[in-house]
């Protein structure tokens, strides 16, 4: 059995975590400040004897003996990420520092959970690890991107010079139930918007593409990230490399929740990516993974658990 540790372990990724690692006989420890994650997404696990949870803001430094440490907090969407700038920096580079330092004393292997946003607006498609990125160094997504891509280049240096066992997950958009309602981001506002029979909104023209990952094709990707062998460090990218346009994900949910909104369209926002698409070679070979679960079953996951929500 191993102690694990979940850093934003209440949060939409964290929660499916939390509940995967604890099935497979581990145990767990959640820590969450609970900005952007809810109580009730790990409710359920609150009374298995092997689950603990500390409120606790990784910016402050964490004291506990663990084996594995996963770095998953930090807010996600651009709304929540945005609100305040200078925190969510903050909360990836000084959060960072207090995990790897936590993983330094503790000899525990370390994961950090980063972005595709690290690639900014990409002129190469599909993105490979080793392009650079093009990333608005003053933009108003740059406090996140930035944020992760020293993240980054904490965990690489921590691993050069202490020899702190670390991982690198490049996380491409992942959706799935305990996504939060209001988080702004394209699936869930497109699922909110079509249950309640309002207009869908698309940003630009609707042709620029992104590739969605269920939840449950990730969850494999980082345990089995965290289980390759200590000198594979990554980065390496996670995600599904199925494109769609923005405008074919409208129909297919307008379909799929038999929904009578129509489409209307607003101006894109600054820095918004035209396509997105992982190249997941890396992940195929060295994690003998790929990602299985189809879009439109995931889909329909997902609505459910946002019509129980929405108690519609
Ligand atoms: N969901 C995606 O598509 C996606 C894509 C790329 C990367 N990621 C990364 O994966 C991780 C999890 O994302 P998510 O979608 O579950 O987002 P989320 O917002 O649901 O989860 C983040 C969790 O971190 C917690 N948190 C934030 N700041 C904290 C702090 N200072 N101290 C302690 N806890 C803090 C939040 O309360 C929340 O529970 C994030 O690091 C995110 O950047 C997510």
């Amino acid at each position: 059995m191993k102690r694990i540790l979940i850093a934003g372990g209440a949060g939409f990724i964290g929660s499916h975590l939390c509940e995967s690692l604890l099935n497979e006989g581990n145990e767990v420890i959640c820590t969450d400040n609970f900005f952007t994650g809810a109580k009730e997404n790990i409710a359920h696990l609150l009374g298995h004897p092997y689950f603990e949870l500390i409120r606790h803001d990784i910016t402050m430094p964490l004291y506990a003996e663990v084996d594995e440490i996963y770095n998953l907090a930090c807010p996600a969407s651009p709304i929540h990420y945005q609100h305040n700038a200078i925190k969510t920096i903050k909360t990836s580079v000084m959060g960072s520092i207090n995990m790897l330092g936590l993983a330094k004393r503790t000899g525990a292997k370390i994961l950090q959970a980063s972005s595709s946003e690290v690639y900014g607006n990409p002129d190469v498609h599909p993105q490979p690890e080793n392009y650079h990125g093009n990333v608005n160094i003053l933009g108003p997504r740059s406090c996140y991107d930035e944020g992760k891509r020293c993240a980054e280049t904490l965990f690489m240096n921590y691993h050069i010079q202490n020899n702190v066992k670390i991982k690198i997950a490049r996380i491409f958009n992942t959706y799935g139930p305990r996504m939060m309602i209001n988080d702004g981001r394209v699936v869930s506002n497109f699922i909110v918007q079509a249950i309640r029979n309002r207009e869908i909104t698309i940003y630009g023209d609707g042709k620029q593409t992104r590739s969605f990952q269920y939840i449950d094709d990730l969850i494999d990707a980082i345990k089995a990230l965290m289980d390759t062998e200590d000198s594979f460090t990554g980065p390496v990218n996670l995600g599904n490399d199925r494109e769609i346009s923005i405008i074919e994900l409208a129909e297919m949910i307008i379909r799929l929740t038999d929904s009578k909104s129509g489409i209307v369209y607003q101006p894109l926002p600054q820095d918004d990516p035209l396509q997105r698409k992982p190249d997941i070679s890396l992940a195929r070979e060295k994690l003998k993974w790929e990602p299985t679960n189809d879009l439109e079953k995931g889909l329909i996951k997902t609505i459910e658990y946002f019509k129980e929500k929405l108690k519609i």
